[in-house]
C-alpha cells in the first residue's frame, strides 16, 4: 500500500533502473492515473510499466513504455510529445536517469570523455527534460484537490522531482565525474524552482546516499570495503531500499509538499550530519 496518495499524470526518466521501476509501481500504487516510462533501455522500460499495472489503483490507469535518450533533446521532446498524446497533461516528472563513471580515478586521470558523457546523462539531461516539459505544464490548468477541513487548495501546475545523491552534496575520493554531475543537479533544481515559481511549478531534489541497485552493487566491486563502511552507518546499517527513494520523490507531489519548492530532501541516515559517538551516561 502506497504511503502517500495522488491523482494525475506522471513522467519517469530513467523509469527501467531499480529506482524508476519502483518510482513506477509506486505512482501507480498512489493513484497516478497514467505513467510515461522512458528510459534508453526500452525493454527494461516495458517491464516497469507491465509491473506497475498489477499495482496500480486508479480505474483507468494507463501505463506507456517509451525509449528515449536523455543526451537527445529531439528524443526527449518526443518523448513528452508522446505523453502528452496519451495523458493530456503532465502532473508529476522524476529524473531519475544516471550513469557512473566508469572508473573510480584520482583527479588528475579523469578521462574527460568520460566526464562529459556523465555529466550530458546525469545533469544537461535535467536541462532537456525541464525544458519539454516546462512548455506543457506552463498551459495547462492548475490541478484543484478538496483537503476536507482545510478546504479545496490549488495544487498548482506541476512537481518536477530530480534524483541526485549525497555525492550532489558532499564528496568522496575519485569520483569528480559523478560528484560533479550530481552538484549540477542541485542547481537545475534551484534555477528551475525560481523560475518557474510563478507558474506554479515546483522543483526540488532527493539525494540518497547508497540504495539496494546494481548501481551500488557495482560501487561494492570497485570499494571492498564500502559494504563494511555501510553497515556501520549510524542509524540504518544497510542500503536505502529503493521503494524508499520512491517514497521521497512521491511525497514531493503530494499536496502535503506544495510549500516545499527549490529544497533537498536527504536521505543518507545520519551519513552527512557525523560520525556516531557513544552516548554519554
Ligand atoms: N544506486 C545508488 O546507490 C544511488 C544513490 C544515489 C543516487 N542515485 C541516482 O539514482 C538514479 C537512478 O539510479 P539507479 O540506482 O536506479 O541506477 P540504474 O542503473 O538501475 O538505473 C539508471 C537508469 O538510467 C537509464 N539511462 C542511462 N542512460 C540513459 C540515457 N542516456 N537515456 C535514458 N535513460 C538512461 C538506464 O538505462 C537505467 O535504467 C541515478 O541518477 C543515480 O545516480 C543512485
Amino acid at each position: 500500500m502506497a504511503a502517500f496518495k495522488i491523482s494525475g499524470y506522471t513522467i519517469l526518466v530513467g523509469a527501467g533502473g531499480g529506482i524508476g521501476t519502483e518510482l513506477g509501481a509506486s505512482f501507480a500504487e498512489a493513484g497516478s492515473r497514467g505513467v510515461l516510462f522512458g528510459d534508453i533501455n526500452y525493454d527494461a522500460a516495458v517491464k516497469a510499466a507491465e509491473g506497475s499495472k498489477s499495482v496500480a489503483i486508479a480505474k483507468d490507469y494507463k501505463a506507456v513504455a517509451v525509449k528515449v535518450d536523455v543526451t537527445n533533446a529531439k528524443s526527449v521532446q518526443e518523448m513528452v510529445d508522446l505523453a502528452v498524446k496519451e495523458f493530456g497533461r503532465i502532473d508529476y516528472v522524476v529524473n531519475a536517469a544516471g550513469v557512473d563513471g566508469r572508473k573510480n580515478v584520482p583527479f588528475d586521470q579523469a578521462d574527460v570523455a568520460d566526464f562529459d558523457r556523465v555529466f550530458d546523462i546525469n545533469a544537461k539531461s535535467i536541462l532537456y527534460v525541464t525544458q519539454s516539459v516546462a512548455k506543457v505544464m506552463k498551459a495547462q490548468e492548475s490541478a484543484k484537490v478538496d483537503l476536507g477541513r482545510h478546504g479545496v487548495k490549488d495544487l498548482g501546475r506541476g512537481s518536477i522531482v530530480n534524483i541526485s545523491s549525497i555525492l550532489g552534496i558532499s564528496a568522496l575520493p575519485n569520483k569528480v565525474a559523478y560528484i560533479t554531475s550530481k552538484h549540477a543537479v542541485g542547481g537545475l533544481t534551484r534555477a528551475c524552482a525560481v523560475d518557474y515559481k510563478s507558474l506554479g511549478i515546483r522543483c526540488n531534489q532527493v539525494c540518497p546516499s547508497w540504495v539496494d541497485t546494481p548501481m551500488s552493487h557495482e560501487e561494492y566491486n570497485r570499494i571492498p570495503h564500502l559494504r563494511g563502511l555501510i553497515e556501520q552507518l549510524p542509524a540504518a546499517g544497510r542500503l536505502i531500499a529503493p521503494y524508499e527513494v520512491a517514497s521521497a520523490c512521491l511525497y514531493l507531489c503530494t499536496p502535503a509538499a506544495y510549500y516545499i519548492n527549490g529544497s533537498t530532501l536527504t536521505l543518507d541516515s545520519c551519513v552527512l550530519v557525523g560520525p556516531a559517538v557513544p552516548a554519554v551516561e
